[in-house]
């Protein structure tokens, strides 16, 4: 169909950015990529010096968009920048990035009642919570869905209108987008459609709750090729789609076939850029941005731990806190000098479960302060806000250990962000068992982040580590973040569209 047949490079390699490009200027002459997420890759803002276009802190973004720079695509995505429409043309168009145009951004438009049913509602209230079993329990409403089969069509008409009716390989990103692939397949099957779920997918028991499981399934089954992280959540579905809706699911070759169709679902754990995070960490501008988190501090301890989160319930952060509490019971000795700097990001604020862990993480950082705090020393120093790359890794460079503790989390990026940084291979990571980057970190202190026991000990480990054992586990983790990177996974996908491509157009 559009790709240029025989793939040139092979995958056992370290992917770096120039690798990636590289390797889609040879095989991807012709093919028209279309990505499609509901965060949008640059937003446009009211600010008091006028407009401006901002980056979002997400992986996602920073991972597709050199993708895209380079194949010069169309990302479909919902414009929510209060900005947004007066940089837009009549079509929700513009071309980014503004100061040097390479792509297409098709900006989609979604009125707020049906952006609070379909992205706060079913996808955050309902989705969210069902896919990340960490005990809150999930809402699910006829309107809501309503409003997500509706949101997923107002996708699909953009889609296929900026496809125009051609063959175009259509990269879909994550659990907004449930019903998506099979309205794209159904008008337009010369699509090659493709979907990655960013967050884990759950067991049989537990979707079993989801009133609509059987719409959701088919929906993702429009897929030729569906990624998670691991091949765990890869299980669970083919489990789910066993048990719930008629398909053949053929196990060995993880390929399902429903109504003549197949879908092949396969893992892809996500990364980062290593080489730009761990030469940014060392570069001048991190270096000057170190003093400020020195300022806001204050008092120094001997020893600092961080943690750097969306505010979300998923991320373990009271529980964290109160790991820290036992942690001063049974190791008085260390009042004064362990301290711990959580940077917390607002998020999804509308939803009530959302402002009640905000609450209950300010109830537990005025209680861990009030109980081990005395003169100038604090134990713990909570910034909400939004801190840019450069603020975070200057963060990682001051800091002794990081705490990655969520109660489940598909990947999570800010533990390798973390691991990156620590170009001098010194550094702890403390890391929960339940987050996909478990998988592959395995040189982490691991923690069970429901047990406060395990946690503490965690920290005390990590406060009398040896330099030796240090250097020893940081230098595989860094490893394994270096032979995995994010262009690697992106050319896996994109490698695995190719091969689909050509068996289907016979050139293979
Ligand atoms: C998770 C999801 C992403 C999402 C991000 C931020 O990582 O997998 O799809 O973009 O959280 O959440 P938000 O709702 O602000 O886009």
């Amino acid at each position: 169909m559009t790709g240029t047949g025989t793939l040139t490079t092979p995958l056992a390699k370290v992917w770096t950015k120039a690798d990636l490009l590289d390797f889609i200027g040879a095989n991807m002459k012709g093919v028209r990529l279309i990505v499609v997420s509901n965060r949008e890759p640059y937003s446009h803002r009211h600010t008091d010096s006028g407009i401006q276009c901002m980056q979002p802190a997400s992986g996602l973004a920073t991972a597709l968009d050199p993708v895209m720079r380079a194949c010069g695509g169309v990302w479909v995505a919902h414009g929510s920048g209060n900005a947004d429409r007066e940089v837009s043309d009549e079509h929700g168009r513009i071309s980014v990035p503004p100061d040097d145009p390479a792509y297409t951004l098709r900006r989609v438009w979604l009125d707020k009642q049906l952006e609070d049913e379909y992205y706060y509602g079913l996808s955050n209230e309902g989705l969210w919570p069902l896919c990340h079993i960490a005990y809150h329990r999930p809402r699910f409403t006829q309107r809501n869905w309503d409003s997500y089969r509706r949101a997923n069509r107002i996708f699909a008409d953009a889609i296929l209108e900026e496809a125009a009716g051609e063959p175009a390989f259509v990269f879909i990103q994550d659990y907004h987008f449930g019903l998506l692939p099979r309205m794209l397949k159904n008008d337009a099957p010369n699509l090659l459609v493709a979907q990655f779920w960013h967050i884990p997918w759950p067991n049989r028991e537990t979707l079993r709750a989801f009133p609509w499981k059987e719409e959701l399934l088919d929906g993702m089954l429009g897929n030729d090729l569906l990624g998670f992280h691991l091949r765990y959540h890869c299980a669970n579905f083919l489990n789910a789609v066993e048990r719930e809706v008629e398909a053949k699911v053929d196990r060995a070759h993880a390929e399902i076939t429903r109504g003549g169709k197949s879908t092949m679902v396969r893992p892809f754990p996500i990364s980062i850029d290593f080489e730009w995070h761990n030469d940014a960490s060392q570069g001048p501008e991190v270096e000057s941005a170190i003093p400020a988190w020195r300022q806001r501090i204050g008092v120094m301890p001997e020893f600092l731990g961080i943690g750097i989160d969306r505010l979300d319930y998923t991320k373990g952060i009271p529980e964290r806190l109160r790991a820290f509490d036992l942690f001063f019971e049974n190791n008085p000795e260390y009042r004064g000098r362990v301290g711990f700097a959580q940077v917390g990001v607002p998020s999804r604020m509308e939803i009530g479960d959302y402002q009640e862990i905000n609450n209950e993480i300010d109830r537990e950082a005025s209680r861990l302060n009030e109980k081990w705090g005395s003169g100038d020393y604090q134990p713990l120093h909570f910034f909400r806000g939004e801190y840019s790359q450069t603020q975070l890794m200057a963060l990682h460079r001051l800091s002794n250990f990081c705490m990655v503790t969520p109660l489940h989390d598909g990947m999570n990026l800010v533990a390798k962000e973390y691991v990156a940084s620590c170009f001098d291979e010194d550094g702890v990571l403390i890391l929960s068992s339940f987050a996909g980057a478990a998988q592959e970190l395995t040189d982490a202190l691991m923690v069970n982040p429901f047990s406060t026991d395990e946690m503490a000990n965690a920290i005390l480990h990590a406060v009398t580590m040896t330099p030796e054992e240090r250097h020893r586990r940081m230098r595989r983790l860094r490893t394994a973040i270096a032979e995995n990177t994010i262009y690697r996974w992106a050319a896996k996908i994109l490698m695995t569209l190719l091969r689909m491509d050509s068996a289907e157009s016979g050139d293979s």
